[in-house]
C-alpha cells in the first residue's frame, strides 16, 4: 500500500514514523512538486492541485476537521478528485477535548463578569457586582456536531441551560434541539451566550448577521469557534456598540492573519486567539487516520466520511 503525505506546516518525517508503526506493510512518503508514483491514500492539507489529479486513489484524508478548503478548491478544479474517491476528514481527534476547554474557560469568565471587574480594575474602582445566574445564561450552540456535542456536554456539567441548532433535530438528553432555518429565530430568542461550531457552506457564510443577531436578548455574547466567514464583521461590531451585544471572543477570521487595520483589534469587548481553539492533534489524528485505512482495507465503511454535496 502506498501512502502520500502533504501538509504546509506538520513535522512530515514524524508523521511518516508514526503512521508506519501503525501501518507496517504501508510505504507512506512526503509528496513532492513532480511526484507521480502511483498512491493508494493521500493525506493532505491545502493540497496543490497537481498532488491529487489524475490519481487513482482509495481515498484522500483531510488533516483537520473542516473541509472547505479543500471542496472550495474542487469547485474550480474538479478533476483534483472525482467523486467516486472518498473524501475523510478528522472527527474529533483531540479535537473535542480542547474545544471544551476553550468554551467552557470563556463562558464562565463572562458568567463570572471577570470582564466587568478587569474593566473596573483599570479604573483602580472596588465595586461588587450583582452574580448572574445560571437560568439567564443560556448557552446556545449552532452546529450540532462532533464538536458541538463535546461543547454542550462540557457546559451542561456547569449547570448552565443548552440548546442547539442544526439540520436535523437531535435528541440529547437535557439539551433542546432546534432544526433547520424555520426554527433558527426561535433558537436566538433564548439564546444568551451563542457559540458558532458550523461548518463553512454556502448556506452557513455569513450567519452571523445583522438580521439574526438582533434576535438575540440585549446583552449577549458570541464565540465563534468556527470559521471567519460565518461573522459579517461590520454587524458584529454594530451590535457590539449598540449595546446588543456585550462582547466577542473570536479564534477565527474572514481574513488570517487577521490585518493589522481590522477595528476588532483595538475593540475593547472584542477579545481574540489567532486560530489556534482547536488543532490537529498528531497522536490522535494519526491513529484515527490507521484504524480509517484499516477498515476501508477490509471492504468496512468507516465513519467520518465528507457528504460534498452537503458540503461537510
Ligand atoms: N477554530 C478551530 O480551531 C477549529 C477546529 C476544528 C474545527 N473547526 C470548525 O468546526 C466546524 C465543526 O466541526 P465538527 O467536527 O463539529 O463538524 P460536524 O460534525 O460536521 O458538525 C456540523 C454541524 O453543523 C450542522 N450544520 C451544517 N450545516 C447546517 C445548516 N445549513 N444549518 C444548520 N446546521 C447546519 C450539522 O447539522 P446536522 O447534524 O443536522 O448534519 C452538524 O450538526 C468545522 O467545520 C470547522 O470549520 C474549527
Amino acid at each position: 500500500m502506498e501512502i502520500i503525505f502533504y501538509h504546509p506546516t506538520f513535522d512530515t518525517p514524524y508523521w511518516i514514523a508514526e503512521l508506519s508503526k501503525l501501518l507496517p506493510d504501508a510505504r507512506i512518503r512526503g509528496w513532492e512538486r513532480g511526484d507521480n508514483a502511483p498512491a493508494d491514500y493521500a493525506l493532505v492539507w491545502h493540497p496543490p492541485v497537481e498532488m491529487l489529479q489524475g490519481r487513482e486513489l482509495k481515498a484522500v484524508f483531510a488533516l483537520g476537521a473542516g473541509v472547505d478548503s479543500i471542496l472550495s478548491k474542487l469547485k474550480a478544479h474538479p478533476e483534483m478528485l472525482p467523486e467516486s474517491i472518498p473524501l475523510f476528514r478528522l472527527e474529533d481527534t483531540g479535537m473535542g477535548i480542547q474545544m471544551q476547554e476553550y468554551a467552557v474557560s470563556q463562558v464562565l469568565h463572562w458568567f463570572r463578569r471577570f470582564d466587568d471587574y478587569q474593566a473596573l480594575q483599570r479604573q483602580s474602582t472596588w465595586q461588587p457586582l450583582p452574580d448572574y445566574t445560571q437560568e439567564e445564561f443560556t448557552i446556545g450552540i449552532m452546529g450540532a456536531g462532533v464538536l458541538g456535542s463535546k461543547v454542550a456536554e462540557s457546559l451542561l456539567s456547569w449547570g448552565f441551560p443548552v440548546r442547539c441548532w442544526s439540520r436535523s433535530r437531535k435528541q440529547w438528553p437535557q439539551v433542546t434541539s432546534y432544526a433547520g432555518e424555520e426554527e433558527l429565530n426561535a433558537f436566538l430568542q433564548g439564546t444568551r451566550v451563542l457559540i458558532n461550531l458550523l461548518p463553512n457552506t454556502a448556506e452557513t457564510v455569513g450567519i452571523i448577521n445583522q438580521q439574526h443577531l438582533s434576535q438575540l436578548p440585549d446583552n449577549s455574547y458570541v464565540l465563534n469557534l468556527a470559521r471567519g466567514v460565518h461573522v459579517v464583521e461590520e454587524d458584529l461590531l454594530a451590535a457590539l456598540d449598540s449595546g446588543k451585544l456585550k462582547a466577542a471572543m473570536l479564534d477565527v477570521f474572514s481574513r488570517e492573519p487577521l490585518p493589522k487595520e481590522s477595528p476588532l483589534w483595538l475593540h475593547p469587548r472584542v477579545t481574540m486567539t489567532p486560530h489556534v481553539a482547536a488543532v490537529t492533534r498528531p497522536k490522535e489524528a494519526i491513529a484515527y487516520i490507521a484504524q480509517t485505512i484499516t477498515q476501508l482495507e477490509r471492504g468496512e465503511a468507516p465513519g467520518g466520511q465528507v457528504d460534498r454535496v452537503r458540503g461537510y
